[in-house]
């Protein structure tokens, strides 16, 4: 992409502003769709149920797909330890309103929180097979790895990270990169690969497509990761972007629907 436009990430506020937009595109609410394939693979988790359960979130947000595993996990454990890992700030703050919705509901629940990138947690958490350095059950990351400087290096830690009794490493990917992370875990030694659930997921990218609209460009710049791509990026990178949107999207009532496909990548040890 042109180096005339920044990476999105570098404003985090303008990054959550339009990450929300582009969430509050979406043709469905994913909750029960997600719920019930979620409810499926918690039930094929191996870990005892009298196990206090000890879980990695990585890049968190606010939380939302968090809260409605440890939900799922409350079924058959009573004792929940969530380390949470996520640069900002404001995700972590809303995210902390709804942990104390659930712990004060289940005192087995107990988080902890770290508010740094993944690189710096793995540089500050030296990544072991031994449990008190902080093994973890289950480990989840949830469209986070492409915003890591070196996604297989991250992906190391979470991997061994895993503590020893055949456990389970949880991907939330977009299909963009989903084979590249598959066609790596199919390499690696220490995991083996398991599973893939799959969901579609239409956003309606409509006012991306008009050049005056602040919302669609707040919304394209999502799409692309970068800001101000209207106004600075290149016109021929700009037609290439959007005949591609517009190629990926389905034509329905008066509205551009973009195919968002998204793939849970699971991998167990
Ligand atoms: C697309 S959002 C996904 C949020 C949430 N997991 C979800 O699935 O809705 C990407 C998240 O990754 C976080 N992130 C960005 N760089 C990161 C890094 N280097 N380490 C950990 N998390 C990172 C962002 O702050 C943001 O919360």
């Amino acid at each position: 992409m042109s180096s005339a436009t920044k990476n999105i990430y570098d404003d985090v506020t303008y990054y959550f502003e339009s990450f929300s937009k582009f969430l509050s595109k979406a043709k469905i609410d994913g909750a029960d769709i997600w719920n019930e394939q979620w409810s499926k693979l918690t039930a094929q988790f191996p870990f005892e149920a009298d196990k206090d359960i000890r879980m990695l979130t990585v890049g968190a947000g606010a939380g939302y797909r968090e809260c409605l595993i440890i939900q799922h996990l409350l079924k058959r454990h009573s004792s929940i330890h969530i380390t949470v890992v996520e640069p900002a700030q404001k995700p972590i703050d809303e995210f902390k309103v709804k942990a104390a919705k659930i712990t004060k509901e289940f005192p087995g629940v107990s988080f902890e929180w770290h508010i740094q990138t993944f690189e710096n947690y793995q540089k500050a958490h030296r990544v072991s097979d031994d449990e008190r350095n902080g093994s973890f059950h289950l480990v989840f990351a949830g469209h986070s790895l492409y915003y890591m400087d070196d996604w297989k290096y991250a992906l190391m830690g979470c991997t061994v990270t895993f503590n020893q009794e055949g456990c389970w490493w949880l991907q939330y990917q977009s299909l963009l990169t989903s084979d590249d992370l598959k066609s790596h875990l199919n390499r690696c030694s220490n995991v083996v690969f398991d599973q893939v659930v799959y969901r579609e997921d239409p956003y309606d990218i409509s006012d991306v497509f008009d050049e005056s609209s602040n919302e669609g460009n707040l919304l394209l710049d999502f799409l692309v990761q970068r800001s101000g791509f209207r106004k600075c990026a290149p016109s021929d990178d700009q037609e290439k972007v959007l005949t591609f949107l517009k190629d990926n999207s389905v034509f329905e009532n008066g509205k551009y629907w973009f195919r968002c496909d998204e793939e849970d990548v699971v991998a167990m040890k």
